[in-house]
């Protein structure tokens, strides 16, 4: 399949072979040949293939790619063409202050940068860690040149006393029960550090396995690849595969703009509910689409994905991990799952692979029916997002999966009249202000309080704070309270279960509803109908939106890095996929 089976001029033959113009073409090459590489394999028309490094000592998640690149190189050279590995800026979620998610966008930058400015053909996109996925594919998006992404893999799974521990949900699990004074603080680190047994990215459905789920329900990397886990041997076998395959695209020509069409969002979210995948994921996906100039919005999310069933039974909305989702047959199993209920929207779709969706998945077997549901026995019905909308804010997204079988039955149901749901808003500035006030019994935060953060959001916390799922008072969780509905214009971390409404565009820090709104404020959140208002009179409403001045009135923190401020000044909503506003313009910009 792969292998030289055009005479097609590639563009790196621009750099390295013009002999209209001797004395650039002997600057490009001479300082490339100086690691050994040869004339030969510069100027004689083999396909040049970027490999975009993520891994590093500063991302763990995605630093076992230093190792996969290899098995990657080799693929490349035995389909004849010639890689060149280079590092992308770092991102690591966890570890990255004030968060990862500022990040995305830089590393969406400089790839472009990198891409279009060097004499490469195709690249293999090494994806792992929640943002490292997005800002490839969207660079992948901007520059349009072949490309194919590689997930790292997730980590094994972890184990404590007998028990999975999977990435981020035992910490927000433990996290209470330290808090309850069930556990002390060794026992606390025990426990997390166990979640976390190997090389690889987060073991739980959180933002990264959802990321590279969904990269590979794209089209985007070859069948099968998202779930391997890190230390297994088929991770470097598709490594090698996919070195392979990209070469093969360079000579097909099989651009990101030919595998990322509506059709393959429309699959996309459709997955995405079915694996019960992260809240970042509409931020995530609706970027990339802005970069190849498909239209898609949070409304789609709703329209597409929330009839669909939860199929994946992975932490946080379920109970298995990572190795379990592999052996259970990954993406393709449940894609295959989907097409046997007529509820993938577009089998036709092509991936990486020259093959349809239809064609790689409708033979793969659901291997665990525990782990992996069939349409007809799912773990929830009705399992996508709601997009809701009111005075509160545009568009906001709330992940029903996560939601208690009570709660669903009570606001959601489709059966019965089910309730709207109000309460007090409690109104938090941002993670610190939480910190500082939500233990302290005078604010008189009860089991009917909304938890609010604002604040938070892109412009307001650079890259918006995961910080929306806010546990209740430890006075409440003593009485058995566990959490309060939660509702910010911050984000939530994939791997939480609480049922938050997340991501609220506009922000309060440009001067989204969420600006207007007061502690002591009643509130209604209406499930079914898709609405969320701030229960006070139009009048009261414009009152309070004259005092706030420009910039939404909003206090935020003051930048810390010139990359804060720059962002802030051109970053555009959550709903609008927190993409760089100037950049959208730019499409298909290496195209020959
Ligand atoms: Fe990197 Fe979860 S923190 S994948
Ligand atoms: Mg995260």
């Amino acid at each position: 399949m792969s292998g030289p089976t055009t005479k097609k001029k590639f563009r790196s033959q621009e750099w390295f072979n013009n002999p209209d113009n001797p004395g650039m073409t002997a600057l490009y090459l001479e300082r490339y040949l100086n690691f050994g590489l040869t004339r030969e394999e510069l100027q004689s028309g083999k396909p040049l293939i970027g490999i975009a490094q993520t891994g590093s000592d500063l991302s763990p998640c995605n630093r076992h790619h230093l190792e996969l690149a290899k098995r990657v190189r080799a693929g490349i050279e035995a389909a004849g063409g010639v890689p060149f590995e280079f590092p992308c800026h770092p991102i690591q979620e966890t570890g990255k202050r004030p968060t990862a998610a500022l990040d995305r966008n830089l590393a969406y930058l400089s790839l472009v940068e990198v891409l279009y400015g060097y004499p490469l053909d195709g690249v293999v996109l090494t994806i792992g860690c929640d943002k490292t996925t997005p800002a490839l594919l969207m660079a992948a998006a901007t520059v349009n040149i072949p490309a194919i992404a590689l997930s790292v893999g997730p980590m094994l799974n972890g184990w404590h006393h007998g028990k999975r521990t999977g990435s981020g949900t035992v910490v927000w699990d433990s996290r209470q029960r330290l808090s309850a004074g069930e556990i002390g603080y060794d026992e606390f680190m025990d426990i997390v550090a166990s979640s976390a047994p190997s090389v690889g990215y987060c073991n739980t459905m959180g933002t990264a396995t959802t990321m590279n789920s969904l990269a590979e329900a794209l089209g985007m990397q070859l069948p099968g690849s998202a779930a391997i886990p890190a230390p297994y041997r088929e991770r470097g076998q598709i490594s090698y595969e996919t070195g392979k395959r990209i070469v093969g695209m360079v000579h097909e020509d099989l651009k990101p703009s030919d595998i990322m069409t509506r059709e393959a969002f429309e699959n996309a979210i459709v997955v995405n509910s079915a694996i019960g995948g992260s809240t970042n994921a509409p931020i995530h996906l609706n970027a990339v689409a802005r970069h190849l100039g498909v239209a898609l919005d949070n409304d789609d999310w709703q329209a597409i994905g929330h009839h669909v069933p939860l199929l994946v039974n992975l932490q946080p909305a379920g109970e298995y991990l990572g190795e379990d989702y592999h052996h259970a047959g990954g993406v393709p199993a449940v894609v295959a799952e989907l097409m046997k209920a007529n509820l993938l929207p577009h089998p036709n779709a092509l991936t990486v692979n020259g093959k349809t969706m239809g064609e790689n998945c409708a033979n793969a077997q659901n291997l665990d029916a525990k782990v992996i549901r069939t349409a007809a026995e799912p773990l929830m019905r009705d399992a996508g997002f709601i997009n809701l909308k009111g005075n509160l804010f545009d568009s906001a997204i709330m992940k029903t999966s996560v939601i208690s079988k009570e709660f669903r039955d009570r606001y959601l149901s489709n059966s019965a009249d089910p309730d709207a749901f109000e309460g007090k808003a409690a109104v938090f500035e941002g993670p610190e202000d939480y910190h500082a006030r939500i233990d302290d019994p005078a604010e008189g935060i009860d089991e009917h309080t909304i938890l609010f953060m604002r604040g938070a959001g892109p412009v307001g916390y650079p890259g918006g704070a995961e910080v929306v799922n806010m546990q209740p008072p430890a006075y409440l969780i003593k009485k058995g309270v566990h959490s309060l509905p939660c509702i910010g214009d911050g984000r939530q971390s994939g791997t939480s279960g609480t049922p938050s409404i997340l991501n609220a565009s506009p922000e309060a820090a440009v001067g989204g509803g969420l600006a207007l709104l007061k502690t002591g404020d009643r509130v209604r959140i209406d499930l079914r109908k898709g609405t969320a208002n701030i229960l006070i009179s139009d009048e009261e409403l414009a009152a309070r939106r004259a005092k706030l001045n420009g910039n939404g009135g909003f206090h935020y923190p003051k930048h810390q890095t010139p990359w804060q401020e720059i962002q802030r000044g051109m970053v555009d909503q959550f709903d609008q996929g927190m993409v760089l506003k100037p950049a959208v313009k730019y499409q298909r910009v290496a195209q020959v």
